[in-house]
């Protein structure tokens, strides 16, 4: 390691080091100090090791979600006034109702019937790029995916798809450079729903996502607007660069690893097996958590309101949990990984995110079967919350006809 940062005590998610490479940064800490803690962008602890991070995830009377954001809020409370993004960022008895009200659409069920939608749109995407010589697989594809589904299933214009990725990235990728921009953008999207549920009270409700949370009660009484705004808003930044990333990595690692391309290639039917390695090795997710009191945590002195970054991507590289956990084994058999998270409020939209990497994987390798990356631009990585390949430029070696 070149850099003279201590991890165990200034450790900075954003730094382009951390970036580029954060496993050797968790495996230096989890031999040295598997809670470490920063006071940057004012401060937070992180846990790295399978045990603490799942223990601290399931422990919701000292560690809550009314923050999970892991940079520091842009207002005091976290802007809930205007939007409470349910059931992410709410304890119960909030957290309880609001996830009841979402988990019906994201049943295998419901996922089943959007397979066919969000195969057609793979379709369409890669008609776009087979056939040429170089492209850009993030840019053009994996990014293209999950807000057009999520478009389809909130209701909403799917040609918004570009603003709506300018508003995930400002808000979780951006949000420590450029608080102004994230800012911006949340008083965009929180604009942009008001518009939606008005035109849905006033012309009546759909079939859609936004129209069944209008049609929510508790305790008798409709869901207040800022929940409503909340619960959309987290739909579109839960469910977009979560799984773009997620398939953009899956996609990089298929570039780079021509052994692995070929061995899905050749079996096809390993490739639900795969996408739990890719989720495993590449998990993009990393959440926040805030102390709710006073205690010591495994020697750790931790005081209410303190924040912690739950690090399910450094979980999911502990040797104690994995073995041989820094290797990608495309057909490994026993993978309890948590980059869904763990205790109540793991992923609401695990089914659907599974099927938009197998169905992406599986579409782009029947029409390009052959890639590398193009090695005169340069891939991109974005950090943070959210970590994924942002610009994957490659060679397309052979493409097959429709
Ligand atoms: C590869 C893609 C995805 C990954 C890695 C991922 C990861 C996660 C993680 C780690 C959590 C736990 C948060 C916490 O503990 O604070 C979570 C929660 C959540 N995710 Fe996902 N997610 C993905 C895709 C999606 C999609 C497509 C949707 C739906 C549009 C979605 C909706 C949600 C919701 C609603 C929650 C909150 C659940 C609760 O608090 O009870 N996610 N996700």
């Amino acid at each position: 390691m070149t850099s003279k940062i201590d991890w165990s005590t200034e450790y900075d998610i954003f730094d382009p080091q951390y970036i580029a490479d954060p496993f050797s940064i968790w495996d230096q800490l989890r031999g040295t100090c598997p809670v470490a803690h920063t006071d940057k962008y004012k401060g937070s602890w992180l846990p790295t090791t399978y045990e603490t991070v799942t223990e601290m995830a399931r422990d919701i009377e000292h560690f809550s979600s009314r923050n999970v954001s892991v940079v520091p809020p842009l207002m005091e409370g976290g802007g809930a006034a205007m939007f409470l993004p349910a059931p992410i960022g709410v304890d119960p008895p909030v957290h309880t109702y609001t996830r009841r009200a979402l988990l019906p659409s994201f049943s295998p069920r419901a996922v089943d019937e959007l397979e066919v939608f969000t195969r057609a749109w793979c379709r369409e995407l890669m008609d776009r790029i087979a056939g040429r010589d170089t492209a850009d697989i993030a840019v053009e594809y994996s990014q293209q995916i999950p807000a057009q589904v999520i478009a389809t299933m909130l209701g909403v214009p799917t040609n918004m798809k570009d603003r709506f990725t300018g508003w995930v990235r400002a808000i979780l990728e951006n949000a420590a450079a450029d608080p102004e921009g994230r800012k911006n953008a949340v008083i965009e999207l929180i604009q942009f729903f008001g518009e939606q549920v008005a035109d849905r009270r006033t012309n009546g409700l759909g079939d859609d996502m936004i129209s069944d949370l209008l049609r929510q009660e508790h305790e008798g009484e409709p869901y207040p607007e800022n929940l409503i705004l909340g619960m959309c808003g987290l739909l579109l930044i839960a469910g977009v660069d979560t799984t773009w990333s997620g398939i953009g990595s899956a996609l990089w690692h298929l570039a780079t690893h021509k052994e692995d391309r070929q061995r899905l290639l050749d079996e096809p039917e390993l490739l639900p097996t795969a996408v739990e390695e890719f989720l495993r090795f590449y998990s993009p997710v990393t959440m926040a958590r805030i102390v709710t009191k006073d205690h010591e945590y495994r020697g750790c002195p931790m005081h209410e309101g303190d924040r912690v970054l739950m690090a399910f991507p450094a979980a999911n590289r502990d040797p104690e949990a994995f073995e041989d956990a820094d290797k990608f084994i495309i057909d490994r058999e026993n993978n309890r990984h948590v980059a869904f998270g763990a205790g109540i409020h793991r992923c609401a939209g695990s089914n659907l995110a599974r099927m938009e990497m197998r169905v992406a994987i599986e579409e782009f390798l029947a029409r390009v079967p052959e890639f590398e990356i193009d090695d005169t631009k340069e891939v991109t990585w974005a950090g943070g919350q959210v970590r994924g390949p942002r610009n994957i430029p490659v060679r397309i070696l052979r493409s097959n006809p429709k």
